[in-house]
């Protein structure tokens, strides 16, 4: 079992009191809480708008409930630590750093080398290779440096390689001034700074198949090199920002594909972790509700890489509200876990429930691969019905289904709610006598929630 938090119990138990949203679930049924029960981080960035104190309370009550691991959006990128030559400014990342040791959680640092958000000043070396790497090697020993034994992990090299054929990025300040020996560069400098921090290349569309023709498996060879020559990298980062499937007619990626880099890379001993996540639809169009409910399963296939890869920790989302998201510059809208009013969308639940119910693959329950079904059947005819999670109250609630009856024992009175595995709430009565009648629900598994006073109790059932 992964064993990877410094968490209190205090802080998971935050509620979102005050947060102001209502959600199906429980205050205390957070994603941080049950990420944390499976040995992973699940985060989001803190958005630039959040450094300069403009977003409302409710924004950060939201992500520090929610999530254990957090990254800044901009606030560590070069432009913003080191603004001109040798004179640095720690400011906003000394604040998300505070921020996160307040709430329990882990940091990522946000990108040491990249051919983008470079101050100007840099490029007036660039035909000076000797000049570039000194001027690389110091902002390194810096900026790790101040925040050694504080920033978690860091992504070393961002986005080295290019969109379309599987070669380096030519247009890069630092390949063009020094080679793509500043990426091995890098690498060995910032481990130099901060021995205990984990390591990673990070880039996107490394979800489009790991074959010779794409960038991840251009990646791949060159993570064989750099772990053969002994260079101090630890993992992948998958940005991962996909457009929804059906919307993106030249959609080439998928979750099988970055399960498969997955698992290339534990053969080398190299994590892979999801570092930037959404989920776009193009903008301009209609975004209807079944539209986010299949989002909210292509999230959820995304974490499943994450959950059952054991090389595969962390599952990181590049925002929290649509209100607040890149993705307008990209073309496309809503593709994040949470709406414009911080109201939780399908893909919270979907994410949520599959943390709660998530059994190691040794489990006899089968998975649920498939991305478009409303309901899991159980195919292997064993006893589904897996107690997920209970709260005591006085007197213990208990459930068992029989046929079309569910039947509740413990509580007098108690509200019933059934949700399907991907989290939508299929159906909500209260039962006064005992037993409820499960009609008009098709065959398959659900999650059935019953709460009596404080009691709480959340069960797989299945109706057969
Ligand atoms: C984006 C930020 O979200 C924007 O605010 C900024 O204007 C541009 O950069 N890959 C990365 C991130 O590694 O740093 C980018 O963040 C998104 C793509």
């Amino acid at each position: 079992m992964r064993n990877l938090f410094p968490v209190s119990g205090l802080v998971l138990s935050v509620a979102l009191i005050g947060a102001g949203f209502v959600s199906t679930f429980a205050a205390d049924e957070t994603l941080r809480s049950y990420a944390e029960k499976n040995g992973i981080y699940i985060g989001a960035i803190l958005n630039s708008q959040w450094f300069g104190g403009g977003l409302p309370s409710q924004y950060e009550q939201v992500h520090k409930t929610q999530f254990n691991i957090v990254v800044a959006e901009n606030e560590m990128k070069f432009d913003a630590t080191e603004p001109s030559e040798n004179r640095f400014n720690y400011n906003n990342g000394d604040k998300m750093v505070r921020y996160a040791k307040q709430n329990g959680m882990r940091v990522r640092g946000h990108a040491l080398a990249w051919h983008s958000q470079v101050p100007n000043w840099v490029n007036n070396y660039k035909n000076d290779k000797k000049k570039l790497l000194s001027v690389l090697k110091n902002h390194i020993d810096n900026v790790v440096g101040h925040w050694k034994g504080q920033v978690d992990e860091w992504d070393v090299v961002n986005e080295a390689i290019s969109n379309n054929e599987p070669q380096w990025r030519t247009y890069s300040v630092w390949y063009q001034g020094i080679g793509p020996e500043f990426i091995d560069s890098a690498f060995v400098w910032a481990h130099a700074a901060d021995p205990n921090a984990e390591l990673c290349y990070n880039d996107y569309n490394l979800e489009q198949g790991v074959n010779p023709k794409a960038k991840a498996g251009f990646l791949l060879e060159q993570v064989k090199r750099w772990v053969a020559n002994g260079i101090p990298i630890h993992c992948v980062g998958s940005q991962t920002h996909v457009e929804d499937t059906t919307t993106d007619k030249h959609f080439i990626g998928s979750p099988d594909s970055l399960r498969s880099l997955a698992r290339e890379l534990a053969k080398l001993n190299i994590k892979l972790k999801i570092t930037e996540l959404d989920i776009g639809f193009k903008s301009g169009i209609n975004v209807s509700k079944s539209d986010l409910e299949r989002q909210g399963q292509t999230f959820r296939q995304y974490l499943d890489i994450i959950l059952e890869e054991p090389n595969a920790d962390t599952y990181l989302i590049w925002g929290v509200s649509d209100k607040w998201s890149w993705l307008g510059g990209l073309n496309r809208q809503k593709g994040l876990i949470y709406d414009d009013n911080l109201k939780p969308k399908p893909a919270f639940d979907s994410i949520l429930v599959r943390l709660q119910n998530f059994e190691p693959p040794q489990d006899t329950v089968a998975a649920d691969t498939t991305a478009n079904d409303t309901t899991v059947t159980d195919s292997t005819g064993l006893d589904s019905t897996i107690v997920i999670r209970q709260t005591a109250g006085p007197g213990s609630v208990t459930m068992h289904v029989a046929g079309r009856t569910l039947f509740i024992a413990g509580a007098k009175s108690a509200k019933v709610d059934v949700f399907n595995m991907q989290g939508r709430p299929v159906f909500s009565t209260k039962c006064e006598k005992g037993s409820i009648e499960l009609n008009g629900i098709s065959d398959g598994l659900y999650m059935v929630r019953v709460r009596s006073g404080s009691a709480s109790l959340v069960q797989k059932i299945s109706i057969k």
